[in-house]
């Protein structure tokens, strides 16, 4: 087990979002947390990498490091959790590679650093083509490509990902799972969050349903994917 996540409970003011969920991740798996508008999924991930913070009671535990004794950022650099939030947030006012460059600030490895840049380019050929473009002026899809990118610039023994298809036309939503694959393939654990749960079903190997804060359901993705229960509710079946 990789990440342990237990009992862990988050609210924002008098809203309880997270009811004291509890999942593990394993070395190198793809493991997908499907649910609907507010279920909770984005508060999950945000828990995970410290942005919002855990109730008491909350365990988060990532290869048998204590989470929480981690700030948001020394989570990325010292313990390797890269997080693609919703809505991307790239700078926009930053060209293709200073948003690269930035993500790796508390890198030490410069070696390393130029290597994962190659790799990234490599992976998203689109950006290295507009490498000095700023990334305002990117697609939506070439965004969310920068988006993974920099996460994985940042740190990758496990990439949490928070919707990566959202906004994207299927072909390049299908581009963007193939590249993540490749991602999970070099090593890093994926932790992925997504509405559209069948194509997250058909990429991960294990899967969570959350509804209002709880997980309800969880199993093998094919297993899931052929529920009754989750077909009714979000295979649209
Ligand atoms: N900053 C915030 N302040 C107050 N309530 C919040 C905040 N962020 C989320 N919530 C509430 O917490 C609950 C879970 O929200 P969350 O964003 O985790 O859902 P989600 O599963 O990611 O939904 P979506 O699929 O729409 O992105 C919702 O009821 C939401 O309204
Ligand atoms: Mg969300």
């Amino acid at each position: 087990m990789q990440l342990k996540v237990e009992n862990l409970k988050v609210s924002y003011g008098n809203i309880k979002a997270l009811h004291g969920i509890s999942f593990t991740v394993d070395q190198g798996e793809i493991l997908t947390i499907i649910g609907a508008n507010g279920a909770g999924k984005s508060t999950t991930l945000r828990a995970i990498s410290r942005m919002v913070p855990s109730e008491s009671g909350s365990v988060l535990e990532f290869n048998n490091e204590n989470i929480l004794k981690y700030s948001a950022d020394k989570v990325v650099s010292k313990l390797g959790i890269s997080h693609v939030p919703e809505g991307r947030r790239i700078f926009g006012n930053l060209t293709v590679t200073e948003n690269l460059d930035l993500a790796c600030f508390a890198r030490k490895d410069r070696g390393q650093i130029e290597k994962d840049k190659k790799w990234v380019f490599d992976l998203f050929t689109r950006l290295e083509e507009r490498k000095d473009q700023l990334a305002g002026t990117l697609s939506g899809g070439e965004q969310q490509m920068l988006a993974v990118g920099r996460a994985y610039m940042s740190g990758h023994k496990i990439m949490l990902l928070d919707e990566p298809s959202m906004g994207l036309a299927p072909l390049l939503m299908l581009d963007m799972f193939k590249a993540l694959k490749e991602i999970n393939k070099q090593g890093t654990t994926i932790l992925l969050v997504e509405q559209n749960a069948r194509l997250a079903l058909k990429f991960a190997q294990r899967g969570y349903v959350i509804e209002n804060g709880s997980l309800v359901l969880e199993g093998p993705a094919e297993q899931l994917l052929d529920d009754p229960q989750v077909k009714k509710a979000y295979l649209g079946a």
